[in-house]
């Protein structure tokens, strides 16, 4: 049994700082990457407020072998399954491996609109050897949901994660 959900008036920081540690603990000696990052979706989902998506798109390839983001363990709606790289803002941020902060998606060139409810969307990149092996998607029906203080949170548990998915 786990038993994860934060109070939910303690701060950005703090929710983060939780956040990281039980993601911490719960892929701590798991090598498996599925069951690893099914229980960080479920954990972004638990821990964050005003989402209508949390999950992982993974590096996967096209029928002719090029790099394209395949979706991964997720927690939220049924979602699209293919984005190619450099579409949509999960594509940019696979493509450049930088994270993408979007106040409105609707103002970013190529949005993949999976969900029509979403207004603002976090990408973040995670990298092992240089290379970009996944994003984390964060999606919110609230324009400007996501700051800086997300992004910064976000990334270090990305960086946590590229050893571990
Ligand atoms: N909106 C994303 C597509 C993935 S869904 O939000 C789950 C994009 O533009 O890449």
């Amino acid at each position: 049994m786990f038993d994860f959900k934060p109070d939910p008036a303690l701060g950005k920081t703090e929710i983060y700082r939780q956040l990281h540690d039980a993601a911490e603990a719960l892929t701590h000696g798991e090598s498996d990457a599925v069951a690893n990052m099914a229980n960080v979706a479920a954990l972004l989902w638990e821990f964050l407020p005003d989402l209508n998506w949390s999950g992982f798109y993974r590096m996967g390839a096209d029928a002719s072998g090029k790099d394209e983001l395949v979706l991964g363990p997720f927690a939220g709606r049924p979602a699209c399954i293919r984005i190619p790289i450099g579409i949509g803002v999960c594509g940019a941020a696979a493509k450049t491996g930088e994270t993408q902060l979007v106040e409105d998606v609707h103002a970013f060139p190529g949005h993949i609109a999976c969900d029509a409810a979403s207004q603002a969307e976090l990408v973040v990149p995670v990298m092992r050897e240089g290379k970009v092996i996944a994003v984390i998607d964060l999606d919110s029906p609230t324009k400007a949901r996501f700051t800086q203080e997300d992004a910064d949170g976000i990334e270090a548990l990305a960086t946590m994660l590229g050893s571990r998915i």
